[in-house]
């Protein structure tokens, strides 16, 4: 077993309210450095909460929380963690090459590295256009570059591939899967049951509690389903 400090995430016995309502309930699992792990469920089972309390932007109810090694918003975990929200967080009136070199700014990282994470993300040929005037898929791409920046140790991506076409989606996919085998941990969502394909480790959500945390060939042998829609369906009928 790998030791707790050597752990990407750790996360035991973690529940969150927000307002009256409990999102997340009693939510236990660890990730090992270099995993990539798809954590899945339907609109409003908890993903984006989980995330921002792994990023400490969510106040915990109980539980603990912990991020390579320290507690989940402590101060040293910043420049360690690349995010993509769900929604853009880029500048419209900047071009690509722009926005990148102003967050590498931020970060306190040299312009060089702008222009790596846009190789990485394929979008040079795009360098000069201004982000409002790209498809929205380029957009995502942009996100995606900009939580790459630094190149940090742990990345946790919020939906990078809503509303991208089947081509984008696989680049994307590619891209995580190479970031991850290359050492970096890799969280990240989807509500499209489908993207478990090209994920190593799967942890399912629904109703802030797991129902799963496997692989997908294991989720499929489980449930006898021959595509994830409808493994997730009879897993919900199992367990409910
Ligand atoms: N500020 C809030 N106050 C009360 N409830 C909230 C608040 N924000 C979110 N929720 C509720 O928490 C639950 C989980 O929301 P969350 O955004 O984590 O879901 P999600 O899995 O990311 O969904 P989606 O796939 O649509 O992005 C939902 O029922 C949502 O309505
Ligand atoms: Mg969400």
């Amino acid at each position: 077993m790998t030791p707790a400090s050597a752990l990407a995430l750790d996360v035991a016995q973690l529940r969150v309210r927000r307002g009256h309502h409990e999102v997340l309930g009693a939510l236990t699992f660890a990730v090992t450095p270099g995993e990539l792990v798809g954590l899945l469920g339907p609109s409003g089972s908890g993903k984006s909460t989980l995330m921002r309390t792994l990023l400490g932007l969510q106040a915990i109810t109980s539980g603990t929380a912990r991020v390579l090694g320290e507690r989940a918003g402590s101060p040293g975990l910043r420049r360690r963690i690349g995010y993509m929200a769900q929604g853009s967080a880029i500048y419209p009136d900047l071009s690509v090459l722009e926005n990148l070199t102003y967050f590498s700014g931020v970060l306190g990282l040299d312009a060089a590295e702008a222009s790596r994470v846009m190789d990485l993300v394929d979008l040079r040929r795009h360098a000069a256009r201004l982000v409002a005037t790209l498809s929205g898929g380029e957009r995502s791409r942009v996100s995606l570059a900009v939580a790459l920046l630094g190149d940090p140790p742990l990345l946790i991506l919020d939906e990078p591939t809503v509303g991208l076409d089947p081509v984008l989606r696989q680049d994307i996919w590619a891209t995580l899967t190479h970031v991850a085998e290359s050492g970096a941990t890799v969280l990240v969502s989807s509500h499209v049951m489908d993207e478990a394909a090209r994920c190593a480790r799967l942890l399912l959500i629904r109703e802030g509690r797991l129902l799963l945390d496997d692989t997908p060939a294991a989720l499929l042998q489980r449930t006898g389903a021959r595509g994830y829609d409808e493994a997730f369906v009879r897993l919900i009928t199992a367990t409910s």
